[in-house]
């Protein structure tokens, strides 16, 4: 097969793909770009404007393959699950020893390895690249963690950092390690989103059910709020909409959006993997249940029937809670949620062997993604000569924070508990981290139930050993 002309090869032309393409091509590579329904690919091509001819177009698999310089790059951006099998072994026949495939859509980390262990011997490379930053992101600059073999990296690096988002003149894009690494990286990415999301809109629904006050004089409190401690591109974005009117019914957008929330799998993912590494991941399970319980329409609706509709503003009334604290306890809610988040990672790293970098994660989330924000930027420099394993809640920045803030967080969620105002992932941030600084627990009565019914045995404060119980 002779070599194209084109550096890198872009196979799904939905939006993200798209933008990617578009990207690489505004980056001054040339692009081969291809699709599975040919009508795509043409509509691709007109809409591409002056880029166009940095783009090289085929319908045609084999086609597609020879148009690009070897050893050959084909990013794969379907939907995740069997889309990306089917894919690989559409193009497996025209590759050769040296050439890389890279899935740069939400997959679980688990197929990642699979597909990796299924091209071992074959002399490709897999690479499973985590992307943040949505549509936007995509197109002007995301976030990319990349893992897959250090060859494949090396190749990547020039082309990916050069597309990838900047913060302060570094790339927000870097190597994760081995196989499913990046793909991780990626999902407790979005695990964090998620628990980032759910508190915000706890915190809106204080204000909404407990203060009564409506989207737009909400919206002005988190545009204050960006330029504070909690700046951040989920704080702007709730901002931004809390302020939108939709334009059929004059009223703020968000009052007429169905509160029931969608989710693809990340977030459950996130939790189901912290589960099985034994790591306390509660911000973030309370966040995907929150979103189950969400979509669950019908079954609220009959239970505000039995149990009585919340109705309570007992917070305003009481003039016990402040905008300042309500801000204070989001912050401390976040740190507690970040520190599971790294805990989970840094769990991961060691039973899978990758050797994650975590303070590259924090570097390279800090600008393009989802959860980018000021905040990272500290999470980075906790890390500068910390032990990799100690809790973030114990670097020495956030300890400052939490000391200033946990007691916000406390009356926050008392008053919400009080007033009857749901605020799960607050509830397991401030739980986490009163048993984290819990000196005696409660586990000795749980190793005593255990060791009656089931002669488990337990540990003694005063003397090393098995022990069972006089039961
Ligand atoms: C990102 C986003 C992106 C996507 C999520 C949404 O980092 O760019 O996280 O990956 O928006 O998959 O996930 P849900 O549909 O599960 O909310």
């Amino acid at each position: 097969m002779t070599d194209g002309s084109a550096d890198i090869g872009v196979y799904g032309l939905a939006v993200m793909g798209a933008n990617l393409a578009l990207n690489f091509a505004e980056k001054q590579h040339m692009v081969a770009v291809s699709n599975r329904s040919s009508g795509r690919i043409s509509q691709f091509v007109d809409e591409a404007g002056s880029l166009k001819d940095r783009i090289v177009a085929s319908a045609d698999p084999e086609q597609f393959v020879r148009s690009l310089k070897r050893p050959r790059s084909v990013i794969i951006m379907v939907q995740a699950g069997t889309p990306v099998d089917q894919t690989i072994e559409v193009f497996r026949p025209f590759l050769e020893p040296g050439d890389t495939v890279i899935d740069a859509g939400n997959a679980n980390f688990l197929d990642t390895v699979q597909r990796t262990q299924g091209l071992d011997g074959t002399g490709l490379h897999f690479v499973g690249m985590g992307v943040s930053g949505g549509e936007e992101g995509a197109r002007h600059g995301p976030s990319i963690m990349v893992g897959g073999s250090k060859e494949s990296w090396r190749i990547l690096k020039a082309p990916l950092q050069k597309i990838a988002a900047d913060y302060k003149g570094e790339p927000c894009c870097d190597y994760m390690g081995p196989d499913g690494a990046g793909h991780f990286v990626k999902t407790i990415h979005n695990g964090i989103e998620y628990a980032d999301m759910q508190m915000i809109a706890e915190i809106y629904g204080i204000f909404r059910d407990g203060f009564g006050w409506d989207a737009p004089r909400t919206s002005d409190v988190f545009e204050k709020w960006n330029e504070g401690r909690l700046n951040s591109y989920l704080i702007e974005i709730t901002g931004k909409t809390l302020a939108t009117t939709d334009p059929k019914s004059g009223m703020p957008l968000v009052d007429i959006i169905l509160d029931s929330a969608g989710q693809k799998g990340t977030g459950r993912w996130s939790v189901i993997e912290a589960q099985k590494l034994g790591v306390p991941a509660s911000v973030m399970e309370a966040a995907v249940a929150a979103r189950s319980m969400s979509s669950r329409l019908e079954e609220r609706v009959t239970a505000s029937g039995v149990f009585g509709r919340l109705t309570s503003s007992s917070i305003v009334e009481a003039e016990s809670v402040s905008v300042g604290e309500l801000e204070a306890a989001l912050l401390a809610g976040k740190i507690a949620a970040y520190a599971q988040g790294f805990a989970v990672l840094e769990a991961a790293s060691q039973e899978h062997g990758w050797n994650l970098p975590l303070q590259s994660v924090a570097k390279i989330w800090r600008a393009g993604c989802i959860i980018r924000s000021a905040f990272l930027d500290e999470i980075a420099s906790a890390f500068d000569g910390a032990e990799r394993d100690r809790n973030l809640m114990l670097a020495p920045v956030f300890t400052d924070m939490l000391r200033d803030s946990h007691q916000s967080l406390r009356k926050v969620v008392g008053n919400a508990v009080f007033a009857g105002i749901p605020v799960p992932a607050l509830s397991a941030a401030l739980a986490y981290l009163d048993d984290f600084r819990r000196y005696r627990g409660t586990a000795n009565l749980i190793q005593a139930q255990r060791d009656f019914f089931g002669a488990h045995g337990f540990r003694r404060t005063d003397e090393a050993g098995d022990f069972h119980g006089p039961w």
